[in-house]
């Protein structure tokens, strides 16, 4: 067996090295400086327990990205300095992040090991390639990213960090191959295991759902498929579980090579950048005279987003969760014994508040961020929640999960159709969304982003909105001055969540403005841009009478939009006369 040292590297701190629950995000060119990666890394393994290192089994993969494969060498030999025991990579480096939380809960080595930690090198939606974004963030046990409690300890580490430890002389490892490679170090033996990058998470999703049913629906001449990976890590997955699992034709997948620089695009499933997706599904202005699929899906470079669609048909990622919590019961058999509880974001549609109603499940509404949820599902509160920002899933794992999105709808599909499958029709993406607008009503819904808007003018605007919603009657008086159609304003405030599990509290995380026909206005301040500061709006419309779920949202939204530019002074604050985006 090959002997390595442990060496001290001495270091100086960087300034902003402060992760946020979706780790470090920086400019690879950022990355790339000596001692940057590894600063960061002792940090993390600094903030952590010693059982947490010392003797370890630790995972690090990611999405592929540009810098992964050097980054991955690095932390390989960090780990060893520090006594982690085993670390365990996917091969060429790619896990998705779902897959990621899946291989430290469910996987076991074949001396019964299991992982109590994972690094996850990924900026989520954010382009690749040597001038855009890397990432690396930290998970732990139960599968879910490091709360702040550790976020914090690692900054404050990467404040005063002097030296790391590194074992300079273990050479690199070839991941590229399957195989288990061993080192003998100061303190005993160290293994690297490249394993197939997709076996637990296919078997984990084969527990959770039928395969054989979606199968049938796959097979099914009228029944036609197509998903875009945007050259993400997704695309790692898609092959084993769409075509070679469930039967689907190999010409369904769109950029399922996983590309370091996502092939120059920007992988981030919505309408704007899925843009091979979403001519295929008939939804450009192309005129296109070929007869779009009937389903159709992306997800993002980590794969943890999604986007649902039918033919000619945008499914809205709140009113997608409401759905699948609606059908889950019935159509997946993880779920058969019943739901937990259901949960959404804060500016996610209220379309699942109304489910949980209807079926009488705990509901919980948490602030914008996939930690919330965790807590809720570690405490066995929560099996289905989801955001508006293109996230959905289950306490199968605690991160959200784009292929397991995309499954359940399938599910729900393949159950719908269990005894149509050779009639004259097949039940579309359409119909169930359709016939769930007319069950519980339709919230339309629109989304304004204000991006790299100048900050000073950002903070005005959100100051000022939350004085005015202190007296409903001023915001009522200044509301049917605007619009005189649109309901009574029956609550405002700035939304702040007591987490029921850990009992913390999360305040500022944005003002809403309820309306007594359940109409809601939402404004927060966006956690992830870049530059500046992005200013997000959040127009909802309730239309429970099902002779009206039929229209344009940007139509029926039309007043309330109206009211809330007004209301806010949006042009005033922001000098803007138009959003960045419009979703
Ligand atoms: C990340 C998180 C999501 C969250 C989103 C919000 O993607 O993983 O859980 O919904 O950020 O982003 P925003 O820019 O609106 O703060
Ligand atoms: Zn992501």
């Amino acid at each position: 067996m090959v002997l390595f040292k442990v060496s001290r590297v001495e270091t100086t701190p960087f300034d902003g090295q402060k992760p946020g629950t979706s780790g470090l995000r920086k400019k690879v060119k950022v990355f790339v400086q000596l001692h940057y990666l590894q600063n960061f890394v002792q940090s993390t393994f600094n903030a952590l327990t010693a059982e947490k290192v010392r003797g370890a089994t630790l995972v690090v993969s990611g999405d592929g990205r540009y810098f992964s494969k050097d980054a991955i060498q690095i932390i390989i030999k960090m780990a060893a300095a520090n006594g982690v025991r085993r670390v365990w990579v996917g091969q060429n480096g790619l896990l998705s992040t779902p897959a990621v939380s899946a291989v430290i809960r469910e996987r076991v080595g074949a001396d019964g090991s299991k992982a109590t930690g994972a690094f996850i090198l990924t900026a989520s939606h954010n382009p690749g390639g040597p001038h855009e974004d890397f990432g690396i963030k930290y998970n732990m046990e139960n599968g879910g990213p490091a709360p702040e409690g550790i976020t914090d300890k690692i900054y404050e580490n990467t404040k005063t960090i002097k030296e790391y430890l590194l074992a300079e002389d273990l050479p690199d490892v070839d991941i590229s191959t399957i195989g288990v490679t061993s080192f003998e170090g100061p303190e005993g033996q160290f293994d690297i295991d490249v394993f197939d990058s997709a076996t637990d998470y296919v078997k984990l999703m084969k527990l959770i759902f039928d395969f054989q049913s979606i199968q049938k629906l796959l097979s099914s001449p009228k029944f036609t498929f197509c998903y875009d990976a945007l050259h993400g890590v997704a695309g790692a997955y898609a092959k084993r579980i769409f075509v070679e699992e469930l039967g689907a034709q190999e010409s369904s997948l769109l950029n399922c090579v996983p590309k370091e620089d996502f092939g120059g695009g920007h992988p981030d499933p919505n309408l704007t950048y899925a843009k091979e997706l979403v001519a295929r599904m008939g939804l450009d202005d192309s005129n296109s005279q070929e007869e779009p699929p009937e389903f159709g899906a992306a997800a993002d470079g980590d794969a943890d987003r999604n986007m649902i669609l039918g033919k000619r048909f945008f499914v809205t990622p709140s009113d997608s969760v409401a759905i699948i919590a609606a059908n889950a019961v019935q159509s997946i058999p993880y779920f058969s014994a019943g739901l937990k509880g259901v949960a959404r974001s804060m500016p996610t549609s209220a379309a699942i508040d109304v489910v949980a109603k209807h079926l009488n499940l705990n509901f919980f509404e948490v602030p914008t961020g996939w930690k919330f949820f965790g807590n809720l599902m570690d405490a066995g509160l929560c099996s289905v929640c989801g955001e508006e920002s293109f996230g959905t899933g289950s306490d199968h794992i605690r991160e959200k999960d784009g292929i397991w999105a995309v499954l359940a709808w399938l599910s729900i599909l393949a159950y719908r159709n269990k005894d149509n499958l050779d009639g004259d029709k097949l039940v579309t993406v359409e119909d169930i969304v359709r016939e769930h607008w007319a069950t519980y009503g339709r919230h339309y819904y629109t989304r304004y982003d204000y991006e790299n808007v100048d900050s000073v003018g950002a903070k005005a605007l959100m100051a000022y909105l939350v004085k005015l919603q202190s007296s409903l009657a001023e915001v009522n008086s200044i509301v049917k001055s605007i619009c005189s159609d649109v309901a009574d304003v029956v609550h405002a405030d700035e939304f702040e969540y007591k987490d029921p599990v850990d009992g913390s509290i999360s305040k500022h995380q944005g003002i809403r403005y309820l309306f007594g026909d359940g109409s809601r206005l939402v404004f927060r301040l966006s956690g992830t841009g870049s530059e500046g500061a992005t200013i997000r709006l959040y127009i909802e419309q309730y239309e429970k009478d099902s002779s009206k779920t039929g229209r344009q949202p940007q139509e029926a939204l039309a007043p309330l939009v109206e009211v809330a530019l007004n209301l806010s002074k949006m042009e005033e604050f922001t000098g803007r006369s138009a959003p960045t985006v419009i979703t």
